[in-house]
């Protein structure tokens, strides 16, 4: 079987309802914080892709049980010093940059060195900026090249609490402070540039001893030693980044209609729906709810608006950080030149992604200046594809992919888009809903 896509034509329009798969980012901090629960915990609709179970393996070559089926997940935690640290023991975090940065922070006090592995993409990417801090709570980290995997963790016995500026805006490095903070005496505190807040907000709903004060431009945390989590169960929510691809081929359709359900919408992750909707797309939240802190509603979407270009805020660039690729898509079809600055971060990604944004935007035909950390984009509202299009050697990134097949659908062309099993890191099931939007009374699968 080949592992590439060829897509000849356009999707037409569709009026469907559709439910993406759990949130990625909830799913990783419900396994590492049920691993160390008293007890057992469950979960329903944990996102099942390649990046959770490297985090489930990861947690059992930590000495806990994890039972999963297609429906639900049950971890078997032994406590916050329950994990059992082999010696010579290896995890190997594979395509997940959040796995390979959020366990370090509970790793801080192991008693035998663990090493930390990962594929070929996350081997490239920068661990620096996670061994700076936490080597400052006294763990030893060395690095390859001083900023790569695979590393090695020596943990301490006297860990000692620290004050950490976090400027990057990474949730992944503040994520990793607050559970070192947990396991370390004293108080840690944290002065974070503004980022997703799940680990905060789940930290809040199990009642351990951390405090977020959020002031305009960043937030400010404080952390105290942990002393017991109590097992709790958790009903994962559907993820935006995954429905962002659907957002986007709606938006971008000439008269299609969407709905998507129970999608989480933690106003830390909205920043596609903000600069979508500053461009002049249809898109509203329905039968909001909140849940163990996180918000949550229907999305519904309707095509055929006029896009207008967009001078984008940075302050909405945290809030959208990996729905760049599909935003870039939108802004292709906008009326007039479109601008995103402070981006720089998206070159940190599984690809160098402000680059593959413009390569694939520049194969379609569009013009773009593109810096370090900025694109301008030439919008076409008129844009057709006419010619064939080949995506490769793009280090399996699989936003890539999915950004890719997503302007095959809607601007046609040729595609020939090359690694298609990137999909099983964060959304094995992409292809089949995108299969479940083509009309009915036509039999034959899209792809
Ligand atoms: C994530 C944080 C973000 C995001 C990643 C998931 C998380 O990374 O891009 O996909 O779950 O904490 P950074 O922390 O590097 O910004």
């Amino acid at each position: 079987m080949t592992n590439s896509l060829l897509i000849k034509k356009k999707l037409e329009n569709f009026n469907k309802t559709i439910t993406v798969s759990g949130d990625k980012s909830i799913s990783i901090r419900w396994i590492l914080l049920a691993s160390l629960a008293n007890g057992m915990s469950k979960a329903q609709n944990l996102l099942i892709s390649e990046d959770v179970s490297a985090t489930i393996k990861a947690v059992r070559k930590l000495g806990i049980r994890v039972v999963l089926n297609e429906k639900i997940c049950k971890i078997y935690g032994n406590g916050i010093d329950g994990f059992k640290y082999k010696k010579n023991l290896i995890l190997n975090a594979e395509n997940s940059g959040t796995l390979g940065r959020l366990i370090l922070g509970f790793l801080v006090n192991t008693p035998n060195p663990i090493k930390i592995t990962g594929d070929k993409s996350l081997s490239k990417r920068d661990f620096k900026r996670i061994s700076d801090p936490l080597s400052k709570f006294g763990a030893i980290l060395k690095l390859k090249n001083k900023k790569n995997l695979p590393l090695k963790i020596y943990g301490s016995k006297n860990l000692k609490p620290i004050k950490y500026v976090e400027k990057k805006g990474s949730a992944q490095c503040k994520s990793a402070v607050i559970f070192a903070g947990l396991r370390t005496k004293g108080t840690t505190i944290i002065k974070a540039k503004k980022s997703r807040n799940h680990t905060e907000l789940m930290c809040k709903y199990l009642g351990l001893p951390i405090s977020v004060k959020n002031k305009k431009k960043y937030d400010e945390i404080k952390i105290r030693k942990l002393k017991k989590i109590n097992s709790f169960n958790y009903k994962i929510p559907s993820d935006i980044s995954s429905s962002a691809f659907f957002i986007a081929l709606t938006v971008l359709s000439t008269k299609s209609k969407l709905l998507i359900k129970n999608v989480n919408i933690n106003p830390s992750r909205t920043g596609i729906i903000q600069i979508l909707k500053r461009m002049g797309a249809s898109i509203i939240f329905k039968n909001q709810k909140t849940y163990k802190g996180e918000k949550i509603a229907n999305i519904e979407i309707k095509g055929g608006r006029t896009l207008n270009s967009i001078n984008c805020p940075s302050k909405l660039n945290s809030g959208a950080i990996d729905e760049f690729l599909v935003i870039f898509l939108v802004a292709a079809k906008a009326n007039g030149v479109s601008y995103f600055k402070d981006i720089g971060e998206l070159n940190q990604k599984e690809s160098p992604r402000l680059k593959w944004g413009s390569k694939i935007l520049n194969k379609m035909g569009i013009k773009t200046i593109t810096t370090n950390s900025s694109i301008k984009i030439f919008g076409n509202p008129y844009l057709k594809i006419n010619k064939k299009i080949v995506i490769k050697d793009y280090l399996k990134d699989h936003r890539v992919f999915m950004t890719s097949v997503i302007a095959a659908s809607v601007f046609g062309g040729t595609w020939n888009i090359h690694d298609k099993d990137s999909i099983k890191t964060s959304f094995p099931k992409f292809l089949d809903i995108v299969n479940s939007l083509k009309n009915n009374d036509k039999k034959k699968k899209y792809y």
